[in-house]
């Protein structure tokens, strides 16, 4: 039997549009407002190093406005540590940022990083976050999140969603969501999620979050944001 699964709507490409032409519009709050009425259960949103699409006031607004649980994802640095803790927003998503990458292109090297995950982790959970690792469907990483005493880890869905030919990558993640949840971790899961991708992710058991940005803004183009989001909802409700 399946839990509910809960719908994190990314905002960060309508402030990518924003910014494009440095004008006050289109507001990344007003399309977090939207979401939620059309049944998104949380906003996430990633405040990048180079700050490319959401800024920090950005941020202020999202904490101080949004009638649900914000998830910041951010890179493991003091400064974005910093941040957060000023903020302290329902959840930290920790994530791997390369200053040339076009997205967040793989999972968080957790086990490499052990050292300066450990008292990010700790300092965060300390300050209420709920922590969430993003990281490959692999049981090496699995494992350094039992370690570090995560709460949370979320899934890098890329790899399954651009193009997995023999469906092992599918397998691969829900193997490694009920690896996750047999050891006390919550299982999330993102990226590159689609109307077309998502029933087979959403069937996973034991995932009981999905984070999902770039299609749902891209869709909003010709639907609208609530109409996008209400399928999305949907679809996701009907493989659970
Ligand atoms: N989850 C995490 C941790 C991410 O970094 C991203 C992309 O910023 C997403 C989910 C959403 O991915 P997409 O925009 O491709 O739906």
């Amino acid at each position: 039997m399946s839990g509910p699964l809960r719908l994190g709507v990314n905002i960060d490409h309508v402030a990518t549009v924003r910014n494009a032409r440095g004008a006050g519009y289109p507001d990344p709050v007003r399309a977090a407002l939207l979401s939620v009425e059309a049944g998104a259960d949380g906003i996430t949103a990633h405040l990048r190093e180079d700050r490319r699409h959401i800024t920090d006031a950005d941020i202020a607004r999202l904490s101080a406005e949004l009638p649900v649980p914000l998830n910041l994802e951010m890179a493991a640095t003091k400064e974005m540590l910093a941040i957060a803790l000023r903020h302290r927003p329902h959840a930290v998503c920790i994530v791997p940022e390369r200053r040339e990458e076009v997205t967040t292109e793989g999972g968080l090297d957790a086990a490499r990083l052990f050292d300066t995950l450990a008292p990010m982790v700790k300092e965060l959970g300390a300050a209420g976050c709920r922590v969430s690792l993003f990281i490959e469907p692999d049981a090496r990483q699995i494992d350094a999140a039992i370690r570090l005493g995560a709460p949370v880890v979320e899934f890098h869905t890329g790899r399954y969603a651009h193009g997995d030919a023999d469906g092992n990558e599918l397998r691969r993640l829900a193997d490694a969501a009920a690896l996750a949840a047999k050891n006390g971790i919550e299982p999330h899961a993102g990226h590159g999620l689609t109307f077309d991708n998502v029933t087979p992710i959403a069937a996973i058991p034991q995932i009981r979050e999905l984070n999902i940005g770039h299609f749902l803004v891209g869709e909003a183009i010709f639907t609208g944001l609530g109409e996008s989001v209400r399928q999305m909802r949907v679809l996701m409700d009907q493989a659970r």
